[in-house]
């Protein structure tokens, strides 16, 4: 196991969850676990008293935060608990906002379960429910004392999910390693599935990268915004269509990618290499969807002003840069998007 301290949280990489013991005692912790990694692990929690929550984006809000509040009352929490999250990213969400206002704030342990989890949910202390349509409107930035990964949960992680969440690991090359975009391109998700030692390298390689960010981001720097690579459009395509959110940020990518042509020049082989890369790991480039209609989703954006919209790009790959730009530049892409099916 390799300890690293970032930011005040302590990082356990390729740790069993079972050491979770040494820091803390079960007499003092409350699991909230996704019921289906519960089901799948069962042995693992025994002698813990756990809360069971649904997963997805449906139950990311603030009944079900109600809900998990009640039943820390009726166990008698207090605040020399600690809450521990298993489960993916709606479930570190969820637990982290309740920890951080829980008798106004107790000890919280991340143990993310999937792939998008650990290399982004869990990281940098931002949790967040789900407002009717607005995802994440609701939310703290709370720091874990501690985040474990074990790896041996994704023995159990759908392929989907793995397909999910390497969206998230591409995009962190394309804006800022384009070391690992070269090694990405070199394998495919079955590589990662089958060499643990491969997978653990990548996922902190990973952490590093986003904790990096949002360190910088402390300072005041715009960096933090560079993560929404292919989230503007990605957000406009999850609303009009249900996909997961991995497949429409690949989307999304393609487009932003097809913008940086425009604006900051980015080569077109650069952005075929993008979309190969993608391909490469299941990931769907192009989709049809209605173009006018995601335009006017991020007319109601939050990130935009007036007529411009601030929008992340591509230098080159492994170089995201963050710009404004007009909102009428991006309809210099709808005949291409146009012929997507
Ligand atoms: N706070 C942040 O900075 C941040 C960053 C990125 C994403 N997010 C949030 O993360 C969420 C998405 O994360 P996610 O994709 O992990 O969602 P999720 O929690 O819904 O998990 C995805 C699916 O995988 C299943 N699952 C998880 N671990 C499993 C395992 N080991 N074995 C079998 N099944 C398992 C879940 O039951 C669920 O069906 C979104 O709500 C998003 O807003 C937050």
């Amino acid at each position: 196991m390799e300890k690293l301290t970032l930011l005040g949280t302590d990082f356990y990489f390729d740790a069993a969850f079972s050491y979770i013991e040494n820091w803390v005692t079960k007499d003092k912790t409350v699991l909230i676990v996704d019921d289906v990694v519960y089901q799948q692990n069962e042995t693992l929690f025994e002698g813990y008293q756990f809360i069971l929550v649904k997963s997805g984006e449906e139950n990311k809000i603030q009944q079900t935060a109600d809900v998990v509040i009640d039943k820390l009352l009726a166990l008698n929490v207090d605040k020399s608990f600690c809450l521990v999250a298993v489960g993916g990213g709606t479930i570190t969400d969820l637990t982290g906002y309740v920890a951080s206002v829980y008798k106004r704030g107790i000890g919280l342990g991340l143990v993310p379960t999937s792939i998008l989890g650990m290399v982004d949910a869990a990281i940098g202390g931002k949790n967040g429910i789900n407002v009717g349509l607005y995802k994440n409107m609701v939310g703290t930035t709370y720091r874990p004392k501690f985040i474990l990964f074990d790896y041996q949960f994704l023995t159990k992680l759908p392929r989907l999910q793995w397909v999910n969440g390497f969206a998230e690991i591409i995009k962190h090359a394309c804006i800022q390693d384009e070391e690992m975009f070269t090694q990405l391109q070199q394998v495919n998700i079955d590589y990662f599935l089958n060499n643990n030692e491969a997978l653990q390298t990548l996922v902190k390689r990973n952490v590093l990268l986003k904790m990096k960010i949002v360190e910088e981001d402390e300072f005041e720097n715009a960096d933090r915004f560079l993560l929404n690579f292919g989230h503007t459009f990605g957000h406009a395509i999850e609303n009009l269509k249900e996909l997961p959110h991995g497949f429409a940020i690949s989307v999304g990518m393609h487009i932003a990618s097809l913008i940086s042509q425009q604006i900051t020049q980015l080569p077109v082989e650069q952005t075929q290499s993008i979309v190969n890369l993608l391909q490469q790991y299941d990931l769907p480039t192009a989709l049809a969807f209605d173009f006018n209609k995601a335009l006017q989703i991020l007319q109601k954006d939050k990130k935009r002003e007036a007529s411009q919209i601030n929008f992340v790009l591509l230098n080159k790959i492994g170089e995201g840069t963050f710009k404004k730009i007009e909102l009428s530049s991006l309809q210099t892409i709808e005949e291409t998007v146009n012929q997507w099916k």
